[in-house]
């Protein structure tokens, strides 16, 4: 019995994914939009993640934000190996990978002496109170002042109903030894003849049909490492922010910036009653029991430091805007808990085909004649709500876009070589926004193709017939090579019309 993972799940590696909210740019946007100022990320930086997984955003940031070091650590060694072989793939100077656990790192001497940014995404409601602690002396003394934090975890009232149904489950996998997968696919199953016994928890919670039914079908390795360990702990924001102030920290925002959005949210007497409240935490609490809030994704900061409007205004009219979506798939809609919203088209659409042309600052965009003439309260409105919808993202400064595009490009090389084997990283790194782009196997198989002078659909072609794999149409395998290579083709026509025009205006083609 090992002692090191803390009851937390160690004997299945977390999935690769990558998430955006992680981004230096973006989390300095969400400072903007509520008014206060962020630390210098286009200047020498440091960034720390703690509990990075495999690494993959960690890895992805450092290749496209050169000037900011990372550090990141994970107490599963076998993920920070992985984290270390794709930096080593990529040639990433900038990114150091440890495998401590949160009370090793405080005393790593390789460590720089302070953060501009702490970020821990799915992990504060994952661990034991004890390593709640140890995070929160990590953030008192390694976050610089006016550093800002972000912290993503599983909410209530939002969970309250389903806290049993993980409860039944971690229960029965316990009466059980052995690997964990057989464990989560038994316990399921028996979840599953609760259910079909019509247990009265199932029957009165209609809301938890859906969920178990999604659940169901989630891969293993991310059901072991969100239900299977022994901590697991949904907060009330309010618990996290009193927690996260012995740290001297202060609630700023969501980085989820469309749940900010109260008219697509809250109906008028919400609003009134949120409006009512002068708390913010308090404000937020309530707002979360209004949308019956499951995971929160917050900003939080060492020192507030408020913008003057001028200061303000002055960042805004040079920010710089690209639309990481082809044009023809935005639709003017967006989801709140109110449902799905229209869009002003008089406001959105002239801003959006103005971004099609390529990325573009706020000056820019407001001197094209198509574009409707907003006051300021609603431009920063319009902003927020394009990239809350993540079709816009926010970029960093242009002047060392050079720098990040030599990086970007051995990243994406790494990446896209890794393609030819297996489908597990889906992103690519931009050096327009320092963030990640979505890109699936096929894209990244067609991109690699594009630099090598070979024609990108047979090139594809030879990667998945040298693993024996072959197309799917209409949930049927394609037959031969004349139907797979018909099919890579008309995949590869589209991928050129919409996708690569995307791809190169973010400096990833
Ligand atoms: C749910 S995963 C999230 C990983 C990553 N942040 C992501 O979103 O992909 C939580 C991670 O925290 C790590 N972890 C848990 N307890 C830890 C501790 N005490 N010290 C260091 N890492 C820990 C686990 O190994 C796991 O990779």
């Amino acid at each position: 019995m090992t002692t090191w993972t803390a009851g937390y799940v160690a004997d299945i590696g977390y999935t690769h994914g990558f998430y955006r909210e992680l981004t230096p740019a973006l989390l300095n946007f969400v400072m903007l939009t509520r008014g206060q100022r962020g630390p210098d990320l286009d200047g020498r930086a440091a960034y720390c993640e703690l509990g990075c997984g495999q690494g993959v955003s960690t890895n992805l940031l450092a290749a496209a934000n050169p000037n900011v070091d990372f550090h990141a650590t994970d107490f599963n060694p076998a993920q920070i190996a992985g984290a270390r072989a794709l930096a080593a793939e990529a040639g990433t100077p900038n990114v150091h990978f440890y495998d401590h656990s949160f009370s090793e790192l405080l005393h790593e001497p390789a460590l720089p002496a302070a953060f501009d940014v702490i970020a821990l995404h799915g992990i504060y409601s994952w661990i034991s109170p004890e390593n709640r602690a140890h995070i929160v002396e990590f953030l008192r003394r390694r976050l610089k002042p006016g550093g800002i934090v972000y912290i993503s975890y599983n909410t209530l009232p939002g969970w309250a109903a389903a806290m049993p149904l993980r409860r039944l489950l971690t229960d029965h996998a316990g009466t059980r030894t052995g690997p964990i997968i057989p464990r989560i696919d038994e316990a399921v199953a028996f979840a599953e003849s609760m259910r079909e016994a019509k247990a009265s928890y199932f029957t009165q919670n209609p809301a938890l049909a859906p969920r178990f039914e999604k659940m169901k079908g989630l891969p293993r390795s991310y059901l072991a490492h969100e239900y299977f360990n022994r901590d697991w702990t949904p907060f009330y924001v309010a618990d996290v922010a009193a927690e996260l102030a012995e740290a001297k920290l202060s609630y700023v925002g969501s980085a989820a910036l469309l749940e900010g959005v109260d008219a697509i949210n809250l109906n008028a007497e919400q609003q009134a009653i949120l409006k009512a409240c002068p708390d913010p935490v308090r404000r937020e609490t309530l707002r979360d029991y209004m949308v019956n809030q499951q995971f929160r994704r917050d900003v939080y900061v060492k020192g507030a430091l408020p913008h003057t409007v001028p200061s303000s205004r002055a960042i805004w009219t040079h920010l710089r805007f690209a639309l990481s979506t082809p044009r023809a798939d935005v639709a003017l809609k967006v989801q709140g808990s109110l449902g799905e919203a229209q869009l002003q088209e008089e406001v959105y659409r002239p801003i959006l085909d103005v971004l099609a042309k390529g990325p573009a600052t706020v000056q820019a965009i407001f001197a094209d004649p198509s574009v409707k003439a907003l006051d300021w309260g609603k431009l920063m409105e319009a902003f927020g709500i394009l990239v809350g919808s993540g079709h816009v993202q926010p970029c960093p400064s242009p002047k060392d876009e050079a720098a990040r595009a030599k990086r970007t490009k051995a990243f994406n090389a790494a990446v896209t070589k890794r393609a030819e084997a297996t489908e597990e990283l889906q992103f690519l790194a931009s050096p327009v926004t320092g963030s990640g782009v979505p890109a699936d196997r096929m894209a990244q198989l067609f991109l690699a193709a594009q630099g090598s002078g070979a024609d990108p659909v047979q090139r594809a072609w030879a990667v998945l017939q040298a693993q024996g794999q072959r197309l799917v149409k209409d949930g049927k395998p394609l037959d031969g090579d004349e139907a797979n290579l018909a099919d890579l083709r008309e995949r590869y026509d589209t991928f050129v019309k919409t996708r690569l025009p995307v791809f190169r205006q973010l400096g990833i083609a």
